[in-house]
């Protein structure tokens, strides 16, 4: 049996008696018609990239992405964005089949394409990259590694990409440094993210490079560290850095608008939040939202360097002697007129405060799990103290 889908033949078959809803009838009948902002052209390549349907599931984007580095945190927020408007995404891997598996239904079925490799393997970098008009590089490591080092990852890897991407002709490179990257910086982690921007940018000159603030999400450290340290949160510097904290859904965000907006080619952004604080304000909201005060002790640098030191080389550490580092130094953005921020973007980055409660809410004592962030029903809970 035909089966009509547009509106007119929906009437045709006597069913526009049916109280249809004007916005649905408004689906139906333009689900087939294309418009100029349905079409990107690559300035890079002349490349015309064709959008179809209405940008959710089961729409097509046009656009193939490779996204480095989507086991991490940021990598999920990303994917989900680019999946959901029907985006073939390249998907290098190097972790355990089971830690990227969370990214499969983030597309259609076959949207999702896995690909084991080694990031010292050019090779398979060519391979992954070659079929893609954007890739997204956000590979990054807060600590060194047995196998790999700040350079060899902020920077070798960085370089890597960005060749890849030239040799075969990728239009578009997007770059994860980090807000702060600085040459000749007391930590490495920013030495190295600035000197990958210069490797980066060496290869590949149009790439956009985008310095994020300390991001927060539910896979956020930061939080995470004052969240189970609440009874005791070791600290250095008095809780006194500055922090430019941005939620991951903000970033996520910006980084699927420079997927079509060409004029984000060859930019720098930094992305930071609306309101700077201090590590200990944030401590504070924290504080806020358990309902429960946090604890602090604070350590100095030397005692903490030499502790997390002996510590960094495990699987997983919780802080490593180059994070001590990083917290004195402030987060500050830059002054340089040229640098672009996410408000150049269109996007309003939201504020910590509002955000943040569903990201640590396991936290709370079950008697408060419930309570919204504009409730005032926590004081009447007798004996708990509000803070
Ligand atoms: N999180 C922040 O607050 C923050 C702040 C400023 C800048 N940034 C930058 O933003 C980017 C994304 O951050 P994120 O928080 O999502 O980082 P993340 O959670 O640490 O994830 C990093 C990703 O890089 C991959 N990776 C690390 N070392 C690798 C190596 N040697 N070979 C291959 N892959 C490797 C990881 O793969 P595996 O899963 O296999 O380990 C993971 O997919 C990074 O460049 C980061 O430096 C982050």
């Amino acid at each position: 049996m035909l089966v009509e889908t547009t509106a007119t033949g929906l009437f045709k078959q006597g069913l526009g008696r049916v109280p249809l809803r004007s916005s649905s009838m408004l689906l139906l009948s333009t689900v087939h018609k294309r418009y100029a902002s349905d079409v990107t052209v690559r300035t890079r390549n002349s490349q015309p990239i064709v959008r179809q349907g209405l940008s959710g599931r089961s729409s097509v984007s046009g656009h193939v992405a490779t996204v480095f580095g989507a086991t991490g945190f940021l990598g999920r927020y990303v994917v989900n964005r680019l999946g959901k408007r029907g985006t073939k995404v390249v998907l290098p891997y190097r972790c355990h089949e089971d830690n990227k598996r969370h990214l499969k239904p983030m597309g259609d079925l076959g949207q999702m394409v896995f690909m084991d490799y080694d990031v010292r393997n050019y090779d398979q970098i060519l391979e992954a990259v070659e079929h893609s008009d954007i890739v997204y590089n956000l590979i990054g490591r807060n600590y060194p590694t047995k196998n790999f080092s700040f350079q060899n990852v902020n920077v070798d890897a960085a370089r890597a990409v960005a060749k890849a991407c030239q040799e075969v002709g990728v239009p578009r490179l997007v770059h994860l440094s980090a807000l702060g990257a600085q040459q000749g910086s007391t930590s490495q982690f920013l030495h190295t993210k600035a000197l990958g921007e210069v490797a980066v940018r060496e290869e590949f000159p149009d790439a956009t490079i985008v310095r994020p603030g300390t991001l927060v999400g539910y896979e956020s450290d930061l939080l995470f560290r004052i969240g189970f340290f609440r009874k005791m949160l070791p600290i250095v510097n008095h809780g006194q850095q500055i922090l430019r904290p941005v939620d991951a859904v903000d970033v996520a965000l910006a980084l699927e608008v420079m997927m079509d907006e060409e004029s984000t080619a060859g930019q720098i952004y930094e992305m930071y939040g609306p309101k700077p604080y201090t590590y200990q304000d944030i401590v504070n909201i924290c504080s806020n939202i358990f309902r429960e005060k946090v604890n602090t002790i604070n350590i100095p640098k030397p005692i903490m360097k030499a502790a997390t030191g002996a510590l960094q080389y495990w699987i997983y550490p919780q802080l490593s002697p180059d994070e001590v580092e990083r917290m004195f130094i402030d987060q500050v953005p830059s002054t340089d007129a040229h640098v672009k921020t996410l408000a150049n973007l269109g996007i309003e980055p939201r504020l910590l405060e509002l955000t943040i409660l569903p990201y640590i809410r396991h936290f709370r004592k079950a008697a408060f799990n419930d309570i919204g962030l504009d409730s005032d029903k926590a004081r009447t809970f007798g004996k708990h103290h509000v803070y």
